[in-house]
Protein backbone atom coordinates (compact mmCIF):
# COMPACT_ATOMS: atom_id res chain seq x y z
CA UNK A 1 0.00 0.00 0.00
CA UNK A 2 1.14 3.58 -0.70
CA UNK A 3 -0.73 6.55 1.02
CA UNK A 4 -0.16 10.32 0.33
CA UNK A 5 0.56 12.03 3.57
CA UNK A 6 1.14 15.65 1.95
CA UNK A 7 1.83 17.03 -1.63
CA UNK A 8 5.40 15.94 -0.78
CA UNK A 9 5.32 13.12 1.73
CA UNK A 10 3.77 9.44 1.00
CA UNK A 11 4.01 6.14 3.14
CA UNK A 12 4.89 3.27 1.87
CA UNK A 13 3.67 0.23 3.79
CA UNK A 14 5.44 -3.39 3.30
CA UNK A 15 4.81 -6.76 4.28
CA UNK A 16 6.76 -9.84 3.70
CA UNK A 17 6.34 -12.57 0.80
CA UNK A 18 5.01 -15.43 3.32
CA UNK A 19 2.83 -14.01 6.27
CA UNK A 20 5.08 -13.17 9.05
CA UNK A 21 5.34 -10.62 11.91
CA UNK A 22 8.28 -8.07 11.86
CA UNK A 23 9.80 -7.49 15.50
CA UNK A 24 11.62 -4.52 15.95
CA UNK A 25 11.26 -1.37 18.51
CA UNK A 26 9.32 1.66 18.04
CA UNK A 27 11.65 4.22 16.80
CA UNK A 28 14.56 1.93 14.90
CA UNK A 29 15.61 2.55 11.01
CA UNK A 30 15.79 -0.54 8.32
CA UNK A 31 18.40 0.40 5.45
CA UNK A 32 16.73 0.37 2.02
CA UNK A 33 18.31 -1.29 -0.64
CA UNK A 34 17.08 -0.06 -4.28
CA UNK A 35 18.69 -0.75 -7.67
CA UNK A 36 18.30 2.36 -9.88
CA UNK A 37 19.27 1.66 -14.06
CA UNK A 38 21.74 -0.76 -12.51
CA UNK A 39 23.13 0.93 -9.62
CA UNK A 40 22.27 -0.05 -5.94
CA UNK A 41 21.34 2.08 -3.76
CA UNK A 42 21.69 2.11 0.38
CA UNK A 43 19.34 4.74 2.48
CA UNK A 44 18.65 4.33 5.51
CA UNK A 45 14.92 5.21 6.65
CA UNK A 46 13.29 5.09 10.30
CA UNK A 47 10.15 2.91 10.87
CA UNK A 48 6.64 5.16 11.03
CA UNK A 49 5.04 2.25 12.24
CA UNK A 50 4.69 0.25 15.45
CA UNK A 51 5.91 -3.04 16.54
CA UNK A 52 2.68 -3.66 17.98
CA UNK A 53 1.28 -3.77 14.74
CA UNK A 54 3.36 -6.36 13.22
CA UNK A 55 2.15 -7.47 9.82
CA UNK A 56 2.89 -4.29 8.05
CA UNK A 57 6.19 -2.22 8.08
CA UNK A 58 6.04 1.28 7.28
CA UNK A 59 8.86 4.29 6.12
CA UNK A 60 7.34 7.42 5.81
CA UNK A 61 9.14 9.82 3.49
CA UNK A 62 9.67 13.07 1.92
CA UNK A 63 10.67 13.26 -1.95
CA UNK A 64 13.79 15.71 -1.43
CA UNK A 65 14.95 18.22 -4.63
CA UNK A 66 18.00 15.95 -6.26
CA UNK A 67 17.28 12.81 -3.93
CA UNK A 68 17.88 9.78 -6.04
CA UNK A 69 16.44 7.42 -3.85
CA UNK A 70 13.51 9.66 -2.28
CA UNK A 71 12.47 10.70 -5.56
CA UNK A 72 12.61 7.15 -7.05
CA UNK A 73 10.79 5.52 -4.18
CA UNK A 74 7.94 8.52 -4.60
CA UNK A 75 8.01 8.07 -8.59
CA UNK A 76 8.17 4.18 -9.08
CA UNK A 77 7.77 2.76 -6.05
CA UNK A 78 4.30 0.61 -6.49
CA UNK A 79 2.11 -1.80 -4.91
CA UNK A 80 3.59 -5.19 -5.56
CA UNK A 81 7.19 -4.48 -5.70
CA UNK A 82 9.83 -6.62 -3.62
CA UNK A 83 12.81 -4.70 -2.25
CA UNK A 84 15.54 -5.51 0.34
CA UNK A 85 15.98 -4.27 3.33
CA UNK A 86 18.59 -4.98 6.28
CA UNK A 87 17.82 -4.12 10.21
CA UNK A 88 15.72 -3.25 11.92
CA UNK A 89 18.87 -0.38 14.16
CA UNK A 90 19.07 1.92 16.38
CA UNK A 91 18.41 2.65 19.68
CA UNK A 92 16.39 5.19 19.65
CA UNK A 93 13.60 4.60 21.34
CA UNK A 94 11.11 4.71 24.50
CA UNK A 95 11.60 1.22 24.86
CA UNK A 96 15.18 1.82 24.86
CA UNK A 97 14.81 4.60 26.97
CA UNK A 98 11.72 4.32 29.83
CA UNK A 99 10.81 7.33 31.82
CA UNK A 100 7.42 8.57 33.46
CA UNK A 101 7.23 12.05 31.21
CA UNK A 102 8.48 12.01 27.52
CA UNK A 103 8.63 15.48 25.48
CA UNK A 104 8.69 14.44 21.58
CA UNK A 105 9.92 17.26 19.19
CA UNK A 106 9.63 16.44 15.61
CA UNK A 107 10.81 18.64 12.37
CA UNK A 108 9.58 18.25 9.42
CA UNK A 109 9.36 13.92 8.23
CA UNK A 110 11.66 14.21 11.36
CA UNK A 111 8.18 12.56 12.96
CA UNK A 112 8.30 9.62 11.49
CA UNK A 113 10.52 7.32 14.84
CA UNK A 114 8.58 9.90 17.14
CA UNK A 115 5.13 8.41 15.37
CA UNK A 116 5.98 4.84 15.80
CA UNK A 117 6.54 5.66 19.51
CA UNK A 118 3.09 7.55 19.75
CA UNK A 119 1.57 4.87 18.15
CA UNK A 120 3.50 1.91 20.52
CA UNK A 121 2.90 3.95 23.65
CA UNK A 122 -1.29 4.46 22.49
CA UNK A 123 -1.44 0.66 22.00
CA UNK A 124 0.34 -0.67 25.15
CA UNK A 125 -2.46 1.45 26.97
CA UNK A 126 -0.45 3.05 29.61
CA UNK A 127 -1.73 6.39 29.18
CA UNK A 128 2.11 7.79 29.20
CA UNK A 129 2.82 11.48 29.54
CA UNK A 130 3.72 12.84 26.57
CA UNK A 131 3.60 16.05 25.09
CA UNK A 132 4.03 15.86 21.48
CA UNK A 133 5.90 18.98 19.04
CA UNK A 134 5.28 19.13 15.41
CA UNK A 135 7.15 21.86 13.87
CA UNK A 136 6.57 21.89 9.93
CA UNK A 137 7.13 25.03 7.88
CA UNK A 138 3.08 25.50 6.92
CA UNK A 139 0.06 23.86 8.33
CA UNK A 140 -0.34 21.78 4.89
CA UNK A 141 2.86 20.17 5.07
CA UNK A 142 1.84 18.93 9.36
CA UNK A 143 1.68 14.87 8.93
CA UNK A 144 -0.15 12.82 10.69
CA UNK A 145 -2.22 15.65 12.36
CA UNK A 146 -5.70 14.19 12.54
CA UNK A 147 -4.26 11.04 13.95
CA UNK A 148 -2.21 13.05 16.91
CA UNK A 149 -5.45 14.87 17.63
CA UNK A 150 -7.43 11.88 17.64
CA UNK A 151 -4.86 10.42 20.04
CA UNK A 152 -4.76 13.12 22.24
CA UNK A 153 -8.60 13.43 22.23
CA UNK A 154 -8.81 10.29 24.01
CA UNK A 155 -5.79 9.93 26.01
CA UNK A 156 -5.79 12.94 28.62
CA UNK A 157 -2.15 12.46 29.38
CA UNK A 158 -1.34 12.96 25.48
CA UNK A 159 -0.79 16.40 24.21
CA UNK A 160 -0.34 17.99 20.95
CA UNK A 161 1.09 21.35 19.95
CA UNK A 162 1.72 22.04 16.56
CA UNK A 163 3.80 24.65 15.16
CA UNK A 164 4.39 26.61 11.76
CA UNK A 165 6.59 28.79 10.81
CA UNK A 166 3.97 30.22 8.51
CA UNK A 167 0.26 30.37 7.62
CA UNK A 168 -0.56 28.39 4.03
CA UNK A 169 -0.92 31.66 1.26
CA UNK A 170 -4.71 32.76 1.90
CA UNK A 171 -5.45 30.34 4.54
CA UNK A 172 -5.74 31.15 8.87
CA UNK A 173 -3.44 29.45 11.55
CA UNK A 174 -4.50 29.50 15.02
CA UNK A 175 -1.35 27.20 16.16
CA UNK A 176 1.94 28.33 17.47
CA UNK A 177 4.18 30.50 14.67
CA UNK A 178 7.30 31.23 14.00
CA UNK A 179 10.26 28.65 14.71
CA UNK A 180 10.49 26.70 18.17
CA UNK A 181 12.32 28.55 21.18
CA UNK A 182 12.85 28.53 24.65
CA UNK A 183 9.25 30.49 25.18
CA UNK A 184 7.60 28.82 22.90
CA UNK A 185 9.05 25.36 24.52
CA UNK A 186 7.91 26.96 28.02
CA UNK A 187 4.77 27.74 26.92
CA UNK A 188 3.79 24.56 25.75
CA UNK A 189 5.68 22.31 28.41
CA UNK A 190 6.55 24.18 31.37
CA UNK A 191 7.58 20.67 32.91
CA UNK A 192 9.94 20.32 30.25
CA UNK A 193 12.64 19.62 32.37
CA UNK A 194 11.35 16.45 34.47
CA UNK A 195 10.77 15.20 30.57
CA UNK A 196 13.13 12.43 28.73
CA UNK A 197 13.50 14.45 25.62
CA UNK A 198 13.31 12.64 21.83
CA UNK A 199 14.27 15.17 18.72
CA UNK A 200 14.16 14.07 15.18
CA UNK A 201 14.57 16.51 12.20
CA UNK A 202 16.71 18.21 10.05
CA UNK A 203 19.76 18.76 11.61
CA UNK A 204 19.40 23.01 11.63
CA UNK A 205 16.17 21.79 13.75
CA UNK A 206 18.11 19.77 16.07
CA UNK A 207 20.89 21.96 16.33
CA UNK A 208 18.83 24.89 17.83
CA UNK A 209 16.90 22.52 19.83
CA UNK A 210 20.38 21.58 21.59
CA UNK A 211 21.22 25.07 21.83
CA UNK A 212 17.65 26.60 23.59
CA UNK A 213 18.30 22.83 25.68
CA UNK A 214 22.20 23.71 26.56
CA UNK A 215 21.08 27.26 27.62
CA UNK A 216 18.45 26.48 29.87
CA UNK A 217 21.09 24.06 31.89
CA UNK A 218 18.52 20.75 30.52
CA UNK A 219 20.69 17.39 31.82
CA UNK A 220 21.72 16.80 27.82
CA UNK A 221 21.77 12.65 29.00
CA UNK A 222 18.44 12.80 28.67
CA UNK A 223 18.42 14.34 25.90
CA UNK A 224 18.45 11.98 22.64
CA UNK A 225 18.13 12.86 18.45
CA UNK A 226 18.05 10.63 15.71
CA UNK A 227 19.74 12.19 12.50
CA UNK A 228 20.79 10.67 8.68
CA UNK A 229 22.50 13.55 7.84
CA UNK A 230 26.45 13.72 8.73
CA UNK A 231 26.41 15.55 12.06
CA UNK A 232 27.14 19.14 12.77
CA UNK A 233 28.26 20.16 16.13
CA UNK A 234 29.32 23.45 17.76
CA UNK A 235 32.75 23.94 19.11
CA UNK A 236 31.71 23.18 22.20
CA UNK A 237 29.65 20.00 21.33
CA UNK A 238 32.61 18.85 19.66
CA UNK A 239 33.55 15.37 21.10
CA UNK A 240 37.24 15.25 21.93
CA UNK A 241 38.86 12.15 21.02
CA UNK A 242 42.34 11.17 23.35
CA UNK A 243 42.71 8.36 21.77
CA UNK A 244 42.68 9.94 17.95
CA UNK A 245 46.60 7.94 16.78
CA UNK A 246 46.02 7.94 13.19
CA UNK A 247 49.42 8.18 11.43
CA UNK A 248 48.49 8.96 7.51
CA UNK A 249 52.12 7.22 6.86
CA UNK A 250 51.20 4.17 8.53
CA UNK A 251 51.00 1.10 5.98
CA UNK A 252 49.13 -1.26 7.03
CA UNK A 253 47.61 -4.95 5.42
CA UNK A 254 44.51 -5.69 5.51
CA UNK A 255 43.11 -9.40 5.03
CA UNK A 256 39.55 -10.45 4.56
CA UNK A 257 39.71 -13.36 5.45
CA UNK A 258 36.28 -15.17 4.08
CA UNK A 259 36.77 -13.64 0.73
CA UNK A 260 40.85 -14.43 0.78
CA UNK A 261 41.62 -10.78 -0.18
CA UNK A 262 44.25 -8.17 0.89
CA UNK A 263 45.46 -4.55 0.34
CA UNK A 264 47.98 -3.09 1.53
CA UNK A 265 46.29 1.02 2.67
CA UNK A 266 47.92 3.58 4.67
CA UNK A 267 46.62 5.09 7.84
CA UNK A 268 43.98 7.70 6.27
CA UNK A 269 42.28 4.72 4.65
CA UNK A 270 38.56 3.67 6.27
CA UNK A 271 38.43 -0.22 6.32
CA UNK A 272 35.31 0.36 3.40
CA UNK A 273 37.47 2.55 1.42
CA UNK A 274 40.41 -0.58 0.98
CA UNK A 275 38.07 -3.53 0.73
CA UNK A 276 36.13 -1.45 -2.54
CA UNK A 277 39.49 -1.32 -3.45
CA UNK A 278 40.11 -4.92 -2.88
CA UNK A 279 36.79 -5.66 -4.91
CA UNK A 280 34.62 -6.79 -2.06
CA UNK A 281 31.39 -5.13 -1.06
CA UNK A 282 30.64 -4.44 1.93
CA UNK A 283 27.18 -3.05 3.12
CA UNK A 284 27.11 0.77 3.74
CA UNK A 285 24.58 3.41 4.03
CA UNK A 286 25.10 6.50 5.71
CA UNK A 287 29.36 6.45 5.85
CA UNK A 288 29.08 8.29 8.92
CA UNK A 289 29.10 5.42 12.11
CA UNK A 290 25.30 6.76 12.28
CA UNK A 291 23.42 3.50 10.60
CA UNK A 292 25.42 0.51 11.52
CA UNK A 293 25.15 -0.92 8.09
CA UNK A 294 28.46 -1.73 7.49
CA UNK A 295 29.37 -3.39 9.93
CA UNK A 296 32.15 -6.12 10.03
CA UNK A 297 33.86 -8.69 12.98
CA UNK A 298 37.58 -8.63 13.43
CA UNK A 299 39.68 -11.35 13.79
CA UNK A 300 42.99 -9.66 15.15
CA UNK A 301 44.63 -6.80 14.96
CA UNK A 302 43.46 -2.83 16.16
CA UNK A 303 41.60 -0.13 14.18
CA UNK A 304 40.35 3.91 15.19
CA UNK A 305 37.38 4.17 14.81
CA UNK A 306 35.39 7.40 14.97
CA UNK A 307 32.04 6.43 15.12
CA UNK A 308 28.37 8.51 15.86
CA UNK A 309 26.30 6.00 17.79
CA UNK A 310 25.90 3.20 14.94
CA UNK A 311 27.56 0.37 17.52
CA UNK A 312 27.06 -0.46 20.59
CA UNK A 313 29.54 -0.68 23.75
CA UNK A 314 29.13 -4.71 23.50
CA UNK A 315 29.16 -5.30 19.80
CA UNK A 316 32.88 -3.41 20.08
CA UNK A 317 33.63 -5.81 23.25
CA UNK A 318 32.71 -8.76 20.84
CA UNK A 319 35.31 -7.55 18.16
CA UNK A 320 32.86 -5.50 15.61
CA UNK A 321 33.80 -2.47 13.95
CA UNK A 322 31.86 -0.32 11.73
CA UNK A 323 33.86 -0.51 8.31
CA UNK A 324 32.71 3.46 7.33
CA UNK A 325 34.57 4.93 9.87
CA UNK A 326 37.47 2.68 10.87
CA UNK A 327 41.37 2.89 10.07
CA UNK A 328 43.54 -0.05 10.64
CA UNK A 329 46.27 0.55 12.90
CA UNK A 330 48.57 -1.99 11.95
CA UNK A 331 48.11 -5.28 9.86
CA UNK A 332 44.34 -6.22 10.78
CA UNK A 333 42.15 -9.25 9.92
CA UNK A 334 38.79 -8.58 9.16
CA UNK A 335 36.34 -12.28 9.31
CA UNK A 336 34.51 -10.97 5.68
S1 LIG B 1 27.57 3.05 6.60
FE1 LIG B 1 26.40 3.75 8.28
S2 LIG B 1 27.66 3.24 9.96
FE2 LIG B 1 28.88 2.77 8.26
Amino acid sequence: MVLSDSADVKTFCFQTEQPSWFRYQAGQFITLQVEIEGVTHTRCYTLSSSPSRPVCLTITVKAEPGGKVSNWLHQHLKVGDHVQARGPSGIFSVQHSPAPKYLFLAGGVGITPLMSMTRWLFDQGRHTDVCFVQCARTPSDLLFRSELEAISARVSEFRVALVCERPNPFGAWTGYSGRLNQLMLELIAPDYFEREIFCCGPEPYMKAVRGVLQAAGFDMARYHEESFQVPVHVDAETRQHADEKVDATQTSVLRFAASGREATCSGTQTVLDVAREAGLSIPSACLFGVCGTCKVKKISGEVHMLQNGGITDEDVADGWLLACCSRPLGDVVLDC
